[in-house]
């Protein structure tokens, strides 16, 4: 089966975006990252992919109006690309509506909680004010309003006796490692579907799809 081209769209650090590269070196892996789109001259995570030899562009939020004008351009070069699939992975713009609904179940995103807890910025700081034993991240379909969406992956993760937020957000972002790769699998591969605002996964054994314990 052909691989689905797939862009991954960034403003920082990028290790949710190397774990997706390092996912699509196995050649059976349903998706190819063609394409890295950062909003930020510097991003780290444009150096990732220089180093797997992935075509980057800079897309500069500062040079337009507006959002609406940022979007189209964005939507532009993805579409000049051929690409079917978009990744947002620590991308730090909020996307218009009119964007979001052209590529309505082929936009995905990571967010640092068990959504719908904890949307927006600041999630473990949140999670630790809260008192929750578990938080965890999710994988999900993007819809106009920030973090909500028909939820692919979820992973959860315990809060620890003692836990700060630098130790919670390193046990978080590892299982995001897993959850992201393992969500573009499923939506890439055709397995993942949204029926009736939900996804649906095919061939899984539990109605919550695909199961994985990201404790060692
Ligand atoms: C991750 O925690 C992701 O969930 C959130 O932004 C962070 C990006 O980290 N949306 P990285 O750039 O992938 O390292």
């Amino acid at each position: 089966m052909a691989r689905k081209p797939v862009a991954v769209l960034i403003s920082g650090r990028g290790s949710n975006l190397q774990a997706l590269i390092d996912a699509a070196r196995e050649p059976s892996y349903p998706a190819e990252i063609c394409r890295v789109i950062s909003n930020v001259w510097d991003a780290a995570g444009l150096k990732r992919a220089e180093a797997a030899g992935i075509a980057t562009s800079v897309v500069d939020h500062r040079a337009f109006a507006n959002r609406a004008a940022f979007d189209a351009a964005l939507d532009q070069a993805l579409r000049a690309d051929g690409i079917e699939i978009v990744c947002l992975a620590g991308f730090m713009r909020l996307l218009t509506a009119d964007f979001v609904e052209g590529w309505r179940d082929r936009l995905i995103n990571i967010h640092p909680s068990l959504l719908p807890a904890f949307p927006g910025l600041d999630t473990h700081a949140r999670a630790l004010a809260a008192g929750v034993r578990f938080t965890g991240c999710t994988v999900h379909f993007v819809r106009p309003v920030m973090d909500e969406g028909p939820i692919i992956t979820q992973a959860a993760v315990p809060v620890l006796p003692g836990d700060d937020e630098p130790h919670l957000a390193a046990r978080v972002l590892a299982a995001e490692h897993r959850a992201y790769p393992l969500a573009l699998q499923l939506v890439a591969s055709g397995r993942a579907r949204v029926v009736r605002d939900r996804v649906e996964i095919d061939g899984a054994d539990t109605p919550a799809g695909p199961f994985f314990n990201p404790l060692p």
